[in-house]
């Protein structure tokens, strides 16, 4: 028997390649979680004198090696084990004998990946918000490195206003620290637990306690009635991939921004030269890859929502196989943010604004002048930018 629903007939292999897809390499990442998952199914079936204790500790010390030999790359998932829930129990039935073969009373892969996939979300979550913050945090010393060094206010990009290196960088930091707050705020879908639902309707016939698991795995709330969870799967995954999306929106705009600063005829900024590539055939070039990248990676994210969005969109409810095809997206989606977000933080730690090379129009000073006219001479402020209007006409009339 060599999958969890093989009843001895022979699979043919080039279905089982299909049907596994990329599962057996994308759920490498899913082993600590689904370990986590099961030893506290175990210990509520213990609880329900659904399983002796005996076999609970050996259940619990068989994943747990299970655990520490994968992150050792003593072994991984195999194609034939199709994914991490079969590998997991073929390997701990291997290591502790009839005890293994105990653990899946009450559960299907169908909350089993669902409460991983879960519980591994809640970390990512965690993990990009403080990436963000590193960027804002990154972006908050750079305004106060270079707290005085003005920079032209830009709408249009035409000179609008005198902005500075501080009020930049302000903007940016404040935009990402909310991104992280937007993440934080996605754990929402992500914290409820699934297990017990098993394949989608619960556990006739058997007492299990959803709220046991619940508490051990820490979820906020136990996700009900059982027909919910199979319905939102793509809930979570989407609305933590669009929270990505905002915080990739605005590391594309800080790259624009860069870009065009580092441009030969701006030159208002430099990167260390370790922060820079070259070229094979022009011999001077440094080029500004990293920002170019993290600008392309925000399509890669984007991309991602609408892949998860559009395998949901037309799946009646209960569990369909299209589910699995939302692994790689969502994976894509936070291992390409959490990368962009990290390098950011490193290049903007070495950006140097050039203050000898940033000219402010005169006319930049215009809005002010036109204030000032109203707080002293009592005007309109129409007349008054009337009148700083004619005088900017007359004096570009006279050069
Ligand atoms: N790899 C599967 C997924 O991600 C696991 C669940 C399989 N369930 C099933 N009934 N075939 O959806």
């Amino acid at each position: 028997m060599k999958r969890l629903w093989d009843k001895g007939e022979p699979l043919d292999q080039r279905v089982l390649r299909y049907t596994a897809g990329e599962d057996h390499i994308l759920d490498a990442r899913l082993v600590p979680y689904d370990v986590r998952a099961s030893i506290a199914h175990a210990t509520m079936l213990c609880a329900q004198n659904l399983l002796s204790k005996d076999d609970l500790k050996a259940i619990e010390i068989g994943l747990n090696a299970l655990a520490e030999s994968h992150a050792a790359g003593d072994w991984s998932i195999s194609l034939d084990d199709e994914d991490c829930h079969t590998a997991l129990e073929r390997h701990l039935t291997d290591a502790i004998g009839e005890a293994g073969k105990r653990v899946h009373l009450g559960r299907s892969r169908n909350d089993q990946v669902l409460t991983a996939l879960r519980l591994y979300m809640l970390d990512a979550a965690t993990e990009l918000e403080a990436a963000a913050d590193k960027v804002a945090e990154a972006l908050t010393a750079l305004g106060e490195r270079q707290a005085d060094v003005a920079l032209p206010g830009y709408t249009h990009m035409q000179h609008g206003m005198p902005s500075s290196v501080r009020l930049w960088a302000a903007g940016f930091a404040a935009e990402l620290n909310d991104d992280a707050t937007g993440l934080a705020g996605a754990k929402r879908r992500i914290s409820k637990n699934p297990l017990g639902s098993a394949a989608g309707y619960g556990t006739p016939g058997l007492n299990i306690d959803r709220e046991h698991t619940r508490a051990a795995l820490g979820f906020d709330i136990v996700h009900e009635p059982v027909t919910a969870v199979q319905l939102s799967r793509g809930k979570a995954e989407a609305g933590l991939i669009f929270e990505l999306v905002m915080l990739m929106q605005d590391l594309g705009k800080l790259s624009a921004d860069l870009m065009l600063f580092y441009t030969q005829e701006f030159a208002y900024v430099t990167l260390p030269e370790n922060m820079t590539t070259g070229s094979s055939i022009m011999p001077q070039k440094r080029n500004p890859d990293v920002l170019e990248l993290v600008r392309g990676a925000t399509a890669t994210v984007n991309a991602a929502l609408h892949e998860v969005l559009g395998i949901c969109t037309k799946l009646g409810s209960g569990y369909q196989r299209d589910l699995q095809r939302i692994k790689p997206a969502l994976f894509r989606a936070i291992d390409t943010s959490l990368a962009s977000a990290e390098i950011m933080a490193v290049l903007i730690g070495g950006l140097r604004f050039v203050p000898e090379n940033i000219k402010l129009d005169a006319s930049i000073h215009a809005a002010e002048q036109a204030n000032k006219l109203v707080t002293v001479e009592g005007i309109s402020f129409r007349e008054a930018y009337l009148r700083v209007a004619a005088e900017l006409n007359k004096e570009s009339n006279n050069k």
